[in-house]
């Protein structure tokens, strides 16, 4: 009862009037302690606010510097398969149903035909007839065709006025690599089959092989 008689005796002074007027009446001093924790509440709070900045920023730039060699990197990548893509088909891999050797593919024919039909035939496969290479290249030559019991054209050739078995790149047949069996007389051309060269009449027909060399074609000559 006493507090509240208290608390009743001190409201009538404390009426809204006299509370606004009372700030501006309070002595100096008053206001010195107030003033000086509202600069410092001031100061934290633009420190606070400096501090997030600085955290923000900072998590900004460490996302930057994260991201930035992962997309390199993934260029890189990119770079790199498509080196693999442009250049593992130029040197790596013949066209379906060709064998391949070493550098080259070959093409052996279905139907037979006369020499320059063949020659004709392998130039529009964009290849050229065979050119035997070395021994190796012969005796897989000769162990693929084995099966088939047939001859096949090569692009050598024993042609006036030369009087001389050449290859069709222009080059005179080396006899360590082969020895052709046959009459050796004007316009004939070589054949392989499974056990031996031999020459042959331009007009006889017979199957044929073509061949293309993987390593002479570069990425701009494919279509
Ligand atoms: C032509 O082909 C033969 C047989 O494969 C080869 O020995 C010769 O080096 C080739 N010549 C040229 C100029 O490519």
């Amino acid at each position: 009862m006493d507090t509240a008689r208290f608390y009743f005796s001190l409201k009538p002074p404390r009426t809204p009037g006299a509370w606004h007027e009372s700030p501006p009446s309070l002595p100096p001093d008053a206001c010195r302690c107030p003033r000086s924790h509202r600069l410092a509440l001031k100061l934290s709070c633009a420190g606070l606010i400096l501090l997030v900045l600085t955290l923000i920023g900072m998590s900004v730039l460490y996302k930057l510097s994260i991201q930035k060699p992962s997309i390199e990197k993934c260029w890189v990548l990119i770079q790199e398969n498509l080196d693999k893509t442009t250049d593992s088909p130029a040197k790596l891999e013949c066209p379906q149903d060709w064998l391949s050797h070493r550098d080259k593919c070959f093409h052996v024919s279905q139907v037979s035909n006369t020499w320059k039909e063949s020659l004709a035939d392998c130039g529009k496969k964009g290849a050229t007839l065979l050119l035997i290479q070395d021994q190796e290249e012969l005796r897989f030559l000769q162990d693929s065709i084995k099966k088939k019991y047939n001859a096949f054209w090569i692009g050598l050739s024993y042609t006036l006025p030369d009087m001389n078995w050449k290859w069709i790149n222009g080059s005179t047949l080396n006899s360590d690599v082969l020895r052709i069996t046959g009459d050796t007389e004007s316009d004939t051309f070589a054949t392989i089959s499974g056990d031996k060269v031999t020459s042959e009449s331009c007009v006889s027909d017979n199957r044929w092989i073509c061949q293309k060399e993987l390593n002479h074609e570069t990425p701009c000559n494919d279509p």
